[in-house]
């Protein structure tokens, strides 16, 4: 189906609380943004206790940021603070309108949890996944309603990235394709409207440019010559603090998807899954801002 141009506004469907499945730092991250840009409640849910209260003090600690920041004042931030609850029975999210997950990148998780959701929620309510790579129309299999489902692609850091991509599936209807765009618009993001084919548009060329900078340093030119030539080509940020702001594993995932979906345009990266694996690759100072490549790193991308 054609990424068609946005529906009428009119169709769009109203938004009174917000379920986010998941409570990982993308899940957190875009659940501040729910709350303080929609003003509703935003319940967040994940594996286990744990989880979700990690998600929670990080959402808290951003709206304490925000106060100190003088966004917003101590009543709006004791407001958000609020609105947003955890849980870890899903059963909370019947009343929800609008459900967002941003889980493991696996697609059998995202069925699961989407087929589980459905037997919840109203049937009115809109379904959207933040996957970065997987097919739309797939993770909606094992729905009943797969038409309620939409893409709705988040980027790192959320607060600061001004685009999300909106995407159309084959089965999406217009009813969730205009309440998407309407709630992109309420976050003031921009929104674009893209095919359900792997990776989108910016993910495409983000495996692209970040496989291609791995691949440079293995096959020998030193971690800083890539990040000096980046710099002075003009891009926003050295290919290796972005590789660690979206996640070593989730990169080298994107990485794979890519691969499966288009093999002669994308290669597996061997450096990439061991780094993932180690869990190294950048050297940080006691801030946790890139001072340089850690030595491991550059030992296991020399091997
Ligand atoms: N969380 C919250 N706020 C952040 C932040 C973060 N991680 N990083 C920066 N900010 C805020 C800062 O606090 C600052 O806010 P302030 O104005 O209130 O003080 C503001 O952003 C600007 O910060 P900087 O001065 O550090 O901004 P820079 O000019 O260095 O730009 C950047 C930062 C916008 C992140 C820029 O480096 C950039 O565009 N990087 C590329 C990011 C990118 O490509 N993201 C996509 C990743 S792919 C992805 O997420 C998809 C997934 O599916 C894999």
């Amino acid at each position: 189906k054609k990424p068609a141009g946005a529906p009428d506004k009119d169709l769009a469907k109203p938004i009174a609380k917000v379920g986010v499945l998941g409570a990982g730092l993308m899940a957190s991250q875009f659940a501040l943004l729910f709350v303080r840009r929609l003003q509703v409640p935003v319940i967040i849910t994940d594996l286990d206790q744990e989880r979700v209260d990690k998600g929670l003090d990080y959402i808290r600690g951003e709206i304490s940021t925000l106060e100190q920041k003088g966004r917003i004042d101590g009543d709006e931030a004791n407001r958000l603070r609020a609105l947003v609850t955890g849980t870890i029975d899903k059963k909370d999210f019947a009343d929800c309108d609008w459900v967002i997950e941003a889980v493991f990148e696996e697609l059998t998780i995202k069925q699961d949890l989407f087929e589980e959701i459905e037997t919840i929620v109203s049937p009115e309510a809109i379904l959207a996944t933040n996957t970065s790579s997987l097919s739309v129309e797939r993770i909606g299999e094992k729905l009943q309603h797969p038409e309620r489902l939409v893409g709705f692609h988040f980027f790192n850091p959320v607060a600061v990235m001004p685009l999300i991509e909106v995407v159309n599936a084959p089965r999406t209807d217009d009813a969730s394709l205009a309440t998407a765009m309407v709630v992109a618009a309420k976050l003031r993001k921009n929104a674009v409207i893209t095919a359900d084919s792997p990776g989108f548009v910016v993910n495409r060329v983000l495996a692209k440019l970040l496989g291609e900078a791995m691949h440079a340093v293995e096959i020998g030119t030193p971690f800083e010559t890539v990040v000096e030539a980046q710099r002075h080509f003009g891009l926003p940020m050295d290919p290796f603090v972005l590789l660690d702001l979206v996640g070593l594993k989730v990169g080298a995932h994107v990485l794979d998807t890519h691969h499966g979906a288009f093999p002669e345009r994308f290669f597996e990266s061997r450096a990439l899954h061991e780094l993932a694996e180690a869990g190294v690759l950048l050297e940080k100072d006691a801030k946790g801002n890139a001072k340089g490549i850690d030595k491991k790193a550059i030992a296991i991308v020399a091997k």
